[in-house]
């Protein structure tokens, strides 16, 4: 892979974040954001995407994950840096823009309506081009059968797992060149949670361009491609998922006792 062979150590320095990034479809550069006057979250944050990749973004809580999707989808203020999507500039752009431009966005909790079926869910994914609905349907539920199977079932009635799979489908339904997905493990029993990285697996596979932050690291580490420690709103470590997951100092600081739980 890009990041070099798997012996290499992670690294730190940044401009090794940004190694490789020339064909990226999505790249960030030395993004600083935030949302209160004078109070920065993201410090400089640097990453890239290729064409076909997962990429998983972990790190400690607070450290600036969440903020970062947000930052790249529209919803949060980007103070300085950029953001290219194919190289073109989409820094700041709004998030229903950002979606016909090509970029899905699956936020952490209150992704679904539950009080719509999950065929409603969908269609309200494909309201920009309900042309493509049908297509697009045929995609997610090849992926998903259950969507099919369980097209009039309400996604409320649904368990934590099949609505995170309802939320990616309906992120899906755009036919996104990148999706992000911000913790889709999130407050799942562990049976769920392996579900979860599988599903986010099969729609990498499935030919979708994936940037994936979570809180379960070493999960993450084991599907992604890439990864990127974030910590304190800045790269902290970059490397293939097996360089971070192998890393003593990554070991140490970010995949210890505490966050192996
Ligand atoms: N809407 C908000 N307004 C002000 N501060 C926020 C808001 N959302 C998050 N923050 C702050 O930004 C920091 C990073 O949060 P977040 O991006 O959610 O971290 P992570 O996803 O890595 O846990 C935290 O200190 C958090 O308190
Ligand atoms: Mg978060």
């Amino acid at each position: 892979m890009n990041a070099g062979p798997e012996s290499k150590a992670a690294v730190t320095d940044r401009s090794a974040h940004l190694e490789g990034a020339e064909d990226a479809v999505l790249r960030c550069d030395e993004l600083i954001a935030g949302y209160l006057p004078g109070v920065n979250i993201l410090n400089g944050s640097d990453l890239y995407v290729k064409d076909g990749e997962l990429i998983g973004i972990i790190g400690p809580n607070g450290a600036g994950k969440s903020t970062l999707l947000k930052a790249m989808f529209g919803l949060v203020n980007i103070r300085s840096g950029t953001v290219l999507l194919k190289g073109e500039n989409i820094t700041n752009m709004k998030a229903h823009t950002l979606v016909s431009r090509g970029v899905g966005y699956v936020p952490q909790t209150n992704n679904v309506f539950p009080s719509l079926t999950i065929e409603e869910n969908l269609e309200m994914g494909a309201f920009q081009t309900p042309g493509k609905f049908k297509e697009r349907f045929a995609f997610v539920s090849e992926l998903f059968p259950a969507l099919r199977e369980r097209r009039k079932q309400r996604a409320g009635s649904l368990s934590g797992g099949e609505r995170q799979m309802v939320a990616m489908a309906r992120a899906l339904m755009t036919e996104p060149s990148v999706l992000l997905l911000d913790e889709p493990s999130a407050g799942l029993s562990p049976k769920l949670q392996d579900l979860v990285f599988i599903q986010a697996q099969q729609i990498n596979k499935a030919g979708v361009t994936v940037i994936m932050v979570e809180q379960n690291a070493r999960r993450c580490l084991q599907i992604c491609h890439r990864g990127y420690v974030l910590d304190q709103g800045r790269n902290a470590y970059t490397g293939t998922g097996r360089q971070l997951a192998n890393d003593p100092k990554v070991i140490e600081l970010y995949l210890g006792t505490l966050a192996k739980a």
